[in-house]
């Protein structure tokens, strides 16, 4: 049968104002609408923090451990752990010279946030002046996950989070972190302890964006365990798309985030050990498979890995032609800090050698994100930094 032009006008309705299909949902359907995007008035800016806080060449120190857990590091080279003592270590890490010129950003605890340098200038003060911005972490730290495997945890930290955030910006904080860490064993990851991370991740994405701070979104999973890499990969994979769904439930605005995962590695007791190679080929996998293209940029925490290992690690992922556009580039505690507190041994004389040392593993990862690093040409100490049952 021919239809006529008339026809095919009454048909499809040329002529009509466009009109939104209804959704009329059936009694006891489920609403499959995703929450409006954040829209609010730190848009542009959250999308600025983002872009240059991943900006080419640069990364972050992470130095946000809890006052229990930098004071295990400062009694390891026999200083008390005190607010003071606490102070001087941070201070040595935020005026080391040049450290602007491969960091971008440095994720903080709150006394940091609120700390004065030695001479009385607010730390955060210290930091801007040297390029750096200031990050806070924001969550409260994991505890057991009832329900759950054997050893799984939830992180906490949504209770009064919106006023927190608020003081926080108020204060000079631009970005905010959430680490939620995933267990693997033999029932683990349960399906219970990644809704319930992917869950709070987006909960907390989502206020951050509203009291203009950009979210890390952090979803570790950890090294503890005798798994292989492609094990990591699978489970890894599940996470983080679970995770994106998630945020995009929730609104969160993915150009003004970024994604802290770990390198996908096999876990410490596995006997075969993932090759460099492998290690990035699996990484990149993983993202092109599951992170939106809107989402700028990919800054790996080190998870117990060495100084050395995390940068050829970080260092291969960027030689690989990928066709995501994310930035790759690293957002480290352990494997920054480490030689570095150990040069330190909290001795004024040491000062020097021990910036010195920091600025070095800097400069490492900085061209490790570019894919340019030369493995063994920056200094490290080589010994494993894996910490078993590691509390941050
Ligand atoms: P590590 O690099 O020591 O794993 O720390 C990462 C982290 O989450 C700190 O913010």
């Amino acid at each position: 049968m021919k239809l006529t032009g008339i026809a095919l006008a009454l048909l499809f309705g040329v002529g009509q104002p466009f009109q939104a299909p209804q959704r009329t949902l059936r009694r006891g359907a489920r609403s499959t609408m995703r929450m409006a995007l954040y829209d609010g008035k730190y848009k542009d800016e959250l999308r600025e923090t983002a872009a240059a806080m991943t900006a080419l060449g640069k990364g972050l120190l992470a130095c946000d451990e809890s006052t229990g857990t930098v004071g295990s590091r400062l009694e390891s080279i026999g200083l008390e752990n005190n607010e003071e003592n606490r102070m001087t270590w941070r201070n040595l890490l935020f005026t080391a010279p040049k450290l602007g010129d491969y960091i971008s950003g440095a994720i903080l605890y709150e006394e940091t946030l609120f700390q004065n340098d030695p001479a009385g200038k607010p730390f955060v003060e210290v930091l801007n002046a040297n390029g750096i911005i200031p990050g806070i972490k924001v969550d409260t730290g994991l505890t057991p996950l009832f329900g759950g495997e054997e050893g799984e945890t939830w992180c906490a930290g949504l209770d009064g989070l919106h006023a927190r955030c608020e003081k926080y910006y108020a204060q000079g904080a631009r970005f905010a972190k959430w680490r939620t860490a995933l267990r693997v064993g033999p029932n683990s990851p349960s399906k219970l302890a990644i809704t319930e991370a992917a869950h709070g991740l987006a909960r907390y994405a989502r206020i951050c964006q509203e009291a203009g701070l950009c979210p890390i979104v952090e979803p570790e999973i950890l090294i503890d365990g005798d798994h292989d890499v492609a094990t990591t990969a699978k489970y890894q994979e599940e996470i983080i798309t679970k995770v994106y769904d998630c945020l995009q439930d929730h609104g969160v605005l993915l150009e003004g985030s970024l994604l802290k995962p770990s390198m996908t590695v096999n876990g410490v007791d596995c006997k075969t050990k993932a090759s460099p190679a492998e290690v990035a080929e699996l990484t990149v996998r993983t993202f092109e498979r599951t992170i939106p293209a809107a989402m700028p940029g990919v800054v790996f925490l080190s998870g117990g890995i060495s100084e050395e290992d995390s940068s050829i690690f970080l260092n291969e992922i960027n030689k690989i032609d990928r066709k995501g556009p994310w930035r790759l580039t690293f957002s480290f505690s352990r494997a920054l800090q480490s030689s570095c507190l150990k040069i330190w041994e909290g001795k004024p004389e040491n000062v020097d050698k021990a910036q010195a040392q920091l600025v070095a593993r800097a400069q490492a990862n900085s061209e490790a994100s570019k894919g340019e690093y030369k493995a063994g040409s920056q200094p490290s100490i080589e010994e494993s930094l894996y910490v078993k049952n590691y509390v941050y």
